[in-house]
């Protein structure tokens, strides 16, 4: 999912060009928006973290890009492709290292195995919708 700071600054082309470069195969992909109950929803596994209610404000605050991607070793390699959940740790040349402005606002969001993966497209994607 790209998140909103990075659709909203004009990111998105970028971050798709990177993503196709790295060899991921696109079979879903959609500009959209999460409502506070659909973000909270989206991140109820982290409701106890003391960041949830900025998350969810911040998730719900304009439009993201939902999208499925497919790879041998996609959730590993793409979380390289990414860098670290915060910006300023996220090695040069990942996605959080060109595009993030901080820790929530980290422009792109990944699943971190496949059984989430596979919750996460469900979550945005019926079987029609995916190619
Ligand atoms: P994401 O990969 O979308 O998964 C959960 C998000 O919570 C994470 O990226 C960050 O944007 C956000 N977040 C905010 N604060 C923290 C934190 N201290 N640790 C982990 N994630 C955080």
């Amino acid at each position: 999912m790209i998140k909103p700071d990075a659709v909203a600054n004009g990111y998105a082309g970028g971050i798709i060009s990177k993503i196709i470069e790295a060899g991921f195969r696109i079979s879903a992909m959609k500009l959209t928006a999460l409502s506070p109950e659909r973000a909270s929803q989206f991140y109820a596994v982290h409701k106890a973290r003391p960041f949830y209610n900025d998350l969810v404000k911040y998730m719900s605050s304009g439009p993201i890009i939902a999208a499925i991607l497919e790879k041998e070793n996609a959730v590993n390699d793409f979380r390289k492709l990414i860098g670290d959940t915060d910006p300023f740790k996220a090695a040069p040349g990942t996605i959080r290292n060109l595009y993030a402005k901080s820790i929530d606002a980290n422009a792109i969001h990944g699943s971190d195995s496949d059984a989430n993966a596979d919750i996460e497209a469900n979550f945005f994607f019926s079987v029609t919708e995916r190619f």
